[in-house]
Formats: C-alpha cells, sequence, structure tokens
C-alpha cells in the first residue's frame, strides 16, 4: 500500500513537472503554422480551419489547450483570439524571433534528447545535417546578439580594431551591427552553409565593408592579418582534440596583441548549468558536433596557443552563456 501511494505521488509529481511543456508545445504549434495570427482577431475555429486548410478536431483541440493556458480567449460569441499577446512568439515574418527558438527546440534538442536510449543501447550517434538545419540553427543564435554586441562593440573601441573576421558568421547579424557603428573597420565573414552564406550575402549588399566568404574555415586562407577574429557560438562545430590546432591557425592570422572573443555556453560553469549540460547533452547526440568547453579547457588552449585569456564574462547568467577575451602576447 505504502509503495502504490509513494508511486501515486512521484507520478503526480511528474505530470506536473511536465506541465511547462506544454507551454512550449502550444506556442510551438502556433508559431509553425501563424496561428497566433489567425487568431489576432476574433474569429471562429471553424473559419480558421477552412482557411489554413487544417483538420478541424485537431485544431480545436488545440484552441482547447490554449484556453487554458490562457494563450487564447473565447468570447461570448465563440468566437477565439489570441490573449496575452506580449508572451507568444511572433509570426515567421518576423524572424528571427522566439519562434525559432522554440522550433529549434522542438525539431532538433526534444528528438535527439529522446533518442538517448536508442543511441546508447546501440551505440551510435546521430548525423547533424547542417544543410538542413543551417539556418535555423543561425537564426536562433542573432537571437543572443543583443546581450552580446555592446560587449563586442567596447572591444572595437578599446583594441582600436581595424579588421575584424566573424568566423562561422551566421546571417551577418554582428557583422551588420558593427559595419553601422564602424564603417571604417574592415569586416569579413566566413560561413560553410551555403543558404546561410547567400542570406548574409543578401543581408550585406549595401554595406561597403562587408565581405561574406562562403568557405570552411579549415580551408581558409586570409590574404591579411586581423586584429579581432571573433569565433561566435562555433565551438561546439569544432572536434576538442582539433581545437588547440584550430586557434594556432588563428594565432598565424590575428595580429599582434590583436584580440579574439569566444562566444559559447561554458561547461561546469557557476551559473546556468541546467541549460548548458542540456545543450551539451544534445550536442553530443551527433557524431559531427562536440561538448562545449569549460574555462579550465580555454585557458589551456589559450596558454598553449600564444594567447593571455581573461576570466569569461557571463551573457546570459542563467543560460551559462559567456564571452572569453583573449588576447595575442606571442606567435607559435
Ligand atoms: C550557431 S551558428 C552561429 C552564428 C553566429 N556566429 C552567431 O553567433 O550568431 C554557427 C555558424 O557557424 C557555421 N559554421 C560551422 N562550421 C563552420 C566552419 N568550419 N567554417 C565556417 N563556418 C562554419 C554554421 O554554418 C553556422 O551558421
Amino acid at each position: 500500500m505504502i509503495k502504490e501511494v509513494s508511486n501515486m505521488w512521484k507520478a503526480r509529481t511528474w505530470m506536473k513537472t511536465n506541465v511547462p511543456f506544454l507551454y512550449s508545445w502550444h506556442a510551438y504549434v502556433g508559431f509553425e503554422l501563424g496561428l497566433f495570427e489567425a487568431f489576432k482577431r476574433p474569429v471562429r475555429v471553424g473559419d480558421v480551419a477552412d482557411a489554413y486548410q487544417l483538420e478541424t478536431d485537431l485544431l480545436e483541440q488545440w484552441v482547447e489547450v490554449g484556453l487554458s493556458l490562457k494563450h487564447l480567449k473565447r468570447d461570448a460569441k465563440g468566437r477565439v483570439q489570441i490573449a496575452r499577446a506580449w508572451k507568444l512568439p511572433g509570426s515567421k515574418k518576423d524572424s528571427p524571433s522566439s519562434g525559432d527558438l522554440l522550433k529549434e527546440m522542438m525539431e532538433l534538442h526534444i528528438p535527439s534528447l529522446l533518442s538517448y536510449p536508442e543511441l546508447m543501447t546501440e551505440k551510435k550517434r546521430h548525423h547533424f545535417d547542417s544543410e538542413k538545419h543551417g539556418s535555423t540553427v543561425a537564426k536562433t543564435s542573432t537571437l543572443l546578439e543583443l546581450l552580446a554586441f555592446h560587449l563586442i562593440n567596447r572591444n572595437v573601441k578599446k583594441h582600436h580594431v581595424s579588421s575584424i573576421l566573424d568566423i562561422g558568421c551566421g546571417e551577418a547579424g554582428y557583422l551588420i551591427k558593427l559595419s553601422k557603428k564602424h564603417p571604417d573597420v574592415k569586416l569579413t565573414g566566413i560561413e560553410i552553409n551555403r543558404e546561410v552564406a547567400e542570406s548574409a550575402e543578401k543581408a550585406t549588399r549595401d554595406y561597403e565593408n562587408i565581405q561574406i566568404v562562403h568557405e570552411d574555415i579549415h580551408q581558409y586562407t586570409p590574404d591579411q592579418n586581423y586584429s579581432y577574429v571573433m569565433v561566435n557560438n562555433l565551438l561546439h562545430y569544432i572536434d576538442p582534440d582539433k581545437r588547440e590546432h584550430f586557434f594556432s591557425r588563428l594565432n598565424e592570422i590575428t595580429e599582434d596583441q590583436g584580440i579574439i572573443t569566444i562566444i559559447s555556453p561554458l561547461q561546469k560553469a557557476k551559473h546556468g548549468q541546467q541549460f548548458s549540460s542540456a545543450f551539451n547533452s544534445f550536442f553530443m547526440t551527433f557524431d559531427n558536433l562536440y561538448p562545449i568547453p569549460s574555462e579550465e579547457e580555454l585557458n589551456l588552449i589559450a596558454e598553449k596557443t600564444g594567447f593571455r585569456s581573461e576570466k569569461p564574462v557571463p551573457i546570459i547568467r542563467e543560460g551559462g552563456w559567456f564571452i572569453t577575451k583573449w588576447q595575442k602576447v606571442s606567435s607559435v
């Protein structure tokens, strides 16, 4: 009897623990199908089902969940409308938005984490399809820009930077912001993903001081050295065994006293361990993505590759996300 009661309590606790998932699921479905746009004004569910060609019963059920979560409200005439719009993801047209992050979590992170039992028993990993997911991942990274940009901009001013290399520049968000503030600084972005590089090229067309190179950084030979190299949200693409070699090459293309900044979640950091361990668990399900570094690992590599490392500065404390600055002190 005691065991049964205990089981019931545990089950109840796990069910309660899972409630936040319902909010994310509901918001994801709404974002993916544009339903928050559809219900922007009071409207009948059947009309939305017709207009969007959706299965009515499932849409009704999604609406029921939305009403219980207070994402939606129903008026006296039975019409449904969004509630608490400030909390809901925007439309896909306004991308990047919090909806892109939901999409990445729901379509990539959760399925990967759920495959742990299979991966462990079959001793295998998935392969990360950069062509397929590259653009979603590049979009979600840009959400960090808002918090990280002022730290990067401060470095540009402090170190009198004249040229910047952004490795894995994504859709060139940092480069565009930098170009607006520093039209005289030479800005180069390297991006391996064709679709993402094309978006970056298109977005930077009107900025004369930005050049986008569609290339793998491991194959890239620049025609000059840079005073600032940015490694933003890239290290999980680089095998830890190859990171020392990677930074040795960066040493070769960084000017004397030049700087590098590394943005990454850090393992075993004082803050945000739950988030960084979740990210790490996700990365580790792929044979071509790698664990995020720890502060100790970065310090060790900096020392071996001719850089002096400063203490990592949190960008999102609870997310375990940091920016770490290195300065070149010797050649390797
Ligand atoms: C997570 S995104 C980060 C984008 C941007 N740096 C930011 O922080 O917003 C990482 C980007 O690096 C690119 N990338 C990965 N490996 C690369 C490589 N070897 N050479 C160049 N780009 C690479 C990916 O295609 C992706 O667009």
